[in-house]
């Protein structure tokens, strides 16, 4: 009580000077407070006795300075109290666009330990006035700080003290440990959990230069900042210990000569507790005289006692002071393929299941590895690499929707004991939600679940994650948009190396994706049900289940995202949607070209041995259509060997795809009377999985789609076969009709060139041709009669034929009107006639009638 009463003595002898920071020439000197006999024993000394980010409950009355400020019924931000009126706090606790909310809406609860249940010897005081800097806009633009005034003075006592505050000329050491204390977020999205006891954390003072080298390099979200006078930076290099959400506006507070004072105030970081982001503070000390202008008059007012322990002469700030980045903690494999996260949990009558170290005592791996209820957790048993023993499980968590969703599929187990994460067994590390692993990204299988063990290393199971586009549009969800960047994917898709592919047949397989950045691992996704023989295409991403991961483990490694290059695709980030699929998947599908080439997923070479090159088209996994005249010459008995490409676009080499080839086992013709069939079917020797340089082309079911745009496909050179698009309109049937009239055998498209599309393409190589509605799959239509460039036999009128002898084949759902006149409707007018016998179209009428006259 006698502190309290000589609180005034000493504000009084302190006239504050208006409008000046720093000015220490007007206070009184340590010698002064002697001189004056005064004890100021009155702050920064919690009676004796006895969150935050990787903190820990305080106990009760450590710090007795600490309030909680309330908004709406609830803890907004933290705040300390530094005279029996007065509470200090961050501006950007009260400034909500532009605007300070009023004073009499915030009520403050001092003395609480614990926020929940009954606030025993708490009390609760409103607020008066909030004072903030003319000059506080923002956050990061600094002078984070406020003034509170209490309606009515604190009652002091042994959980209700104010805390020290540093004068100006008051130097805080970098290095020193200081201690952070709050209510706030125990890790990013994760609210400190009831009771809602007070945490606290000691964090290390980073140096200006330090701190400011840290966030000179990108970090979370590809974000550098720079520091500004009056803030200051504590934590560690490495992360893991922080304030977060909930705790601005609290005290930063460090020892001097037996009393605490108050060096920051809580105000912003990046995430919280993450690598290279130490939380940055409102500077107490800069802002002296400002406190002091803005309390004058109030009695009793804060204490500023005077540093006993100097630090060593010299600038508080080094300049030499080094700035070291800390490195991820996590996924560092001595060689792609030794997983030292990779653990076997041992369940008593089941096969080993296989899951990852997440951190020093939890254990990821699939929910559907162990019973829904386990009793006899004592016998289960977790066998870590490089080690010899084996060790005991504390407690299973099985994710909420594990039973219900396989998309949640996974289960937490905590070791007995912590293990020491050397080179191994070491941890993985996890995906923020916000993690956008990029196309391209270099990334390896792993096992996971009870599957049967690789039949073969697995060391050589590269794979490149597929754009979202194709992910999304192969697999996902049709119509549906596709996650930009920086929303969690819904899928992620690994595209295998053919050769790779071939051969490997792993019984009941599950699977997990590590993927690479920066020579770091992540567990990228899992797949619990693997599809047949063949590798898992699509994972379901880990990174939406990483609040729930760090919120049970707290202190899983989820790591920053490590590359941010882009390229060239990275422009192309805005929202696109796919095209609706047919009932068989994704087909016709075609991203926008990239500036590392233009890409046609169903195109194919057709190689026929001892004969030209043709092009063909992937109508299903397994099948290719190619014109009739290309493979089978006229008069030649032999049935010849054909080779088929997919995945070639000329010299160009392709993004993300890779070249397939299979070889024909068998060609299928539909039964015509008398005459041979302009379309052929090519069965392949094996499935070609879908995959951006491998992907069938949707049928047309009958008549032109409306509204779409329609092209020729065809090479250029059939020596480089580089493809090129001519732009044509297909003729309403009866111009056609009456064009071609007596000349056109089976049904036929007839195609009118846009100037100058015409001569882009040679013809020997019968080019398809096909058509695209506006944000539609690619539609093929036909395919080019033997040496024509107007002329393209129909598809839809072998659509049966196709169907029945290709299940897959995917046939969109008839839109609209039919293309074809009726039967023998000989109505054409007298002008077409002579349409037709201009030069140009007299001779190819002439070819025509020469290539059916010869096919007869
Ligand atoms: N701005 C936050 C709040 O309103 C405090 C964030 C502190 N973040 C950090 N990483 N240190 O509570």
């Amino acid at each position: 009580m006698l502190q309290h009463l000589l609180l005034p003595v000493v504000i009084m002898a302190f006239s504050p000077i208006p409008g000046t920071f720093q000015d220490s020439a007007v206070n009184p000197t340590q010698g002064e407070f002697e001189d004056l006999g005064v004890s100021i024993e009155d702050c920064g000394r919690p009676e004796p006795s006895s969150r935050i980010v990787g903190g820990s409950d305080a106990h009760p009355g450590t710090w007795p300075w600490q309030v909680s400020l309330h908004h709406g019924g609830g803890h907004i931000c933290g705040g300390s109290l530094i005279a029996p009126s007065w509470v200090l706090s961050a501006a950007h606790c009260f400034v909500t666009n532009g605007t300070l909310e009023p004073a009499d809406e915030w009520s403050v609860l001092l003395g609480v330990h614990s926020q929940d249940g009954p606030l025993e010897d708490a009390h609760v005081r409103t607020v008066a006035a909030i004072l903030v800097p003319v000059n506080y806009s923002r956050v990061e633009l600094g002078s984070d700080l406020a003034l509170l005034r209490l309606a009515s003075p604190a009652r002091l006592g042994p959980s209700v003290q104010p805390i020290c505050l540093p004068r100006a000329s008051h130097l805080f050491a970098h290095g020193t440990s200081c201690w952070a204390t709050g209510w706030g977020d125990v890790q990013e999205a994760d609210p400190l959990p009831l009771p809602w006891v007070l945490q606290e954390v000691e964090l290390r003072l980073l140096g200006e230069a330090a701190c400011q080298c840290l966030y000179s390099r990108p970090g979370p979200f590809n974000l550098t900042f720079q520091l500004l006078p009056g803030m200051l930076c504590a934590g560690y290099p490495e992360g893991r210990r922080d304030t977060c959400q909930g705790d601005s506006g609290g005290p930063l507070v460090c020892e001097d000569g037996g009393r605490w004072f108050q060096a920051g105030i809580t105000s912003f970081g990046f995430g919280c507790a993450r690598r290279n982001r130490p939380g940055v503070f409102t500077a107490v000390a800069p802002y002296e005289s400002w406190i002091r202008e803005h309390v004058m008059g109030s009695e009793p007012g804060p204490a500023f006692p005077s540093q006993l322990q100097k630090p060593q002469s010299g600038p508080w700030e080094p300049r030499e002071e080094n700035c070291t980045f800390a490195q991820p903690e996590c996924g560092k494999a001595p060689r792609p393929g030794i997983w030292p996260w990779e653990v076997q949990v041992m369940v008593p009558g089941s096969r080993p299941c296989y899951g990852a170290l997440v951190s020093d005592s939890w254990v990821l791996a699939p929910a559907s590895c162990f019973p829904e209820s386990p009793r006899d957790l004592e016998s289960w048993r977790v066998l870590l690499p490089s080690r010899p023993g084996e060790e005991g499980v504390a407690r299973l968590v099985p994710h909420e929707n594990a039973s219900r969703d396989s998309a949640s599929d996974l289960a937490l187990l905590q070791l007995r004991t912590r293990v020491n994460l050397t080179a191994a067994p070491s941890a993985v590390c996890l995906p923020h939600r916000e993690h956008y692993f990029l196309p391209g990204s270099p990334c390896r299988l792993a096992r996971w679940g009870r599957g049967e063990p690789a039949s073969r290393s697995s060391a050589r199971l590269e794979a490149r994650l597929l754009n979202s586009w194709w992910c999304h549009c192969l697999y996902g969800r049709q119509e549906e948009t596709v996650p930009p960047p920086g929303d969690p994917p819904h899928l992620l898709c690994p595209a295998y190396q053919e050769e790779e592919e071939a051969g490997l047949c792993w019984k009941d397989s599950s699977w997990s994706l590590l993927c690479r950045e920066e020579g770091t691992w992540f567990l990228a996704g899992y797949r619990t049900l693997s599809n047949a023989c063949l590798r898992p295409r699509a994972f379901l991403p880990l990174q939406t289940h990483g609040p729930w991961i760090s919120h049970v483990t707290r202190g899983a490694y989820l790591e920053d995202q490590l590359t941010w290059d882009w390229g060239p695709e990275g422009e192309e980030t805005e929202k696109q949607t796919c095209p609706p699929q047919t009932e068989h998947g994704a087909c016709g599908l075609r991203p926008k070209a990239t500036a590392a080439g233009v890409l046609w997923p169903w195109l194919t070479e057709v190689h026929v041995t001892g004969d030209g090159v043709c092009a063909g088209i992937l109508v299903a996994p397994g099948w290719v259509l190619t014109a009739t005249h290309c493979i089978l010459r006229l008069g030649s008995t032999t049935v010849p060997h054909i080779e088929v490409y997919l995945g070639r676009a000329g010299v160009s080499s392709l993004p993300q795809g890779h070249q397939v080839s299979r070889s024909v086992i068998s060609i299928r013709l539909p039964r015509h009377l008398g005459l041979r069939p302009p379309l052929a079917l090519l069965e392949l020797n094996s499935r070609v999985e879908p995959s951006p340089s491998a992907l069938p082309i949707c049928l047309h079911p009958g008549g032109i789609p409306p509204g779409a745009s329609c092209w020729v496909l065809g090479w250029k050179d059939p020596q480089d076969r580089v493809p090129v698009a001519a732009a044509v309109s297909i003729l309403a049937p009866r111009l056609c009709h009456c064009l071609y009239r007596g000349v056109l055998t089976s049904r036929t498209f007839c195609v009118h060139y846009t100037e100058g599309q015409k001569d882009r393409y040679e013809v020997t190589s019968a080019p398809p041709l096909l058509c695209q509605t506006e944000g539609g799959p690619w539609v093929l239509m036909g395919m080019a009669v033997g040496g024509s460039r107007e002329l393209f036999a129909a598809i839809d009128p072998e659509a049966t034929w196709i169907s029945q002898t290709v299940g897959e084949a995917r046939f969109l759902h008839p839109s609209g009107s039919p293309y074809w006149p009726p039967e023998g409707s000989d109505l054409c007018p007298q002008d077409l006639a002579g349409a037709a016998s201009s030069p140009e179209v007299a001779g190819l009428l002439l070819l025509l009638l020469a290539l059916v006259l010869i096919q007869c």
